[in-house]
């Protein structure tokens, strides 16, 4: 059952699906697809088995569909509670004729799948918007196998000057601006700048994650640290 937080979540993300993949490419000039890729880069699955992943937040699907693309023999779980965002995913799986990815209507706090599913699980832009963190954590621990590896992909905090401020004014000025503007939406984009201000740093969230039974977490920072992938294991 989704929160409060959770269900006005899920209805702004609903309200701007139709947006979404445009102004992602649009807002980060693109790079949000090579984010994307190297996220891929980090699941640690082999190419010849066929992995179960589970995408987590899954959105419109780019992440799983980039993880199909380089695994085709994987089956992938992409789970999210907003319908329209996966409904926009869906008809870019029909189109492209995708059949290894399932859609999941689900909450990242309370996961309908056993114990030990998956060998890794991916969240990109998703972990930020879950309160509390600790119960999305929870639940991807229990779902993984031992060894299999949880990959984060999310903005860095945006309390950090980044680019001598120049990042943060786009982020906090700019952004809520332009996404209005396109997506009609008067708090989404603002939510965005707010939820990237208030995200802990890099090691702040790799301490996150080791207290929830994470181990061996490493991070890569990309693009002067506007976004952080961090990689942790489930221990066997
Ligand atoms: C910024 S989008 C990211 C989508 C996609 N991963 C991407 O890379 O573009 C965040 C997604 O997280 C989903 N989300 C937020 N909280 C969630 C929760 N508790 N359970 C499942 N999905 C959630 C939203 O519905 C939204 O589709």
């Amino acid at each position: 059952m989704a929160s409060d937080h959770g269900r006005s979540v899920a209805s702004m993300f609903g309200r701007i699906a139709g947006w979404y993949d445009f102004l992602n490419h649009f807002l980060s000039l693109g790079l949000d697809i090579l984010w994307r890729r190297r996220l891929v880069d980090h699941i640690g699955v082999s190419a010849s088995g066929s992995p179960r992943v589970l995408d987590l937040a899954a959105g419109t699907l780019d992440v799983s569909l980039e993880i199909a693309r380089r695994f085709p023999r994987a089956r992938i779980a992409a789970a999210d509670f907003c319908l329209p965002m996966l409904t926009q995913g869906a008809q870019k799986l029909a189109r492209r004729g995708v059949a290894s990815i399932a859609p999941v209507q689900a909450d990242g706090r309370a996961l309908p799948f056993p114990d030990e599913t998956f060998e890794a699980a991916t969240i990109a832009f998703g972990i930020r918007n879950i309160r509390p963190r600790s119960e999305a954590y929870a639940e991807l621990l229990r779902v993984l196998r031992p060894g299999g590896r949880l990959c984060i992909l999310e903005f860095g905090s945006g309390k950090q000057r980044i680019l001598g401020g120049v990042y943060n004014l786009y982020l906090n000025r700019l952004l809520p601006l332009l996404g209005k503007v396109f997506s009609k939406d008067d708090g989404a984009y603002q939510y965005l700048a707010d939820t990237i201000r208030e995200f802990p740093d890099a090691p702040s969230l790799a301490q996150e994650m080791r207290a929830s039974g994470f181990a061996s977490v490493n991070w890569e920072r990309l693009a002067f640290g506007i976004v952080v992938i961090h990689v942790g294991v489930k221990q066997g």
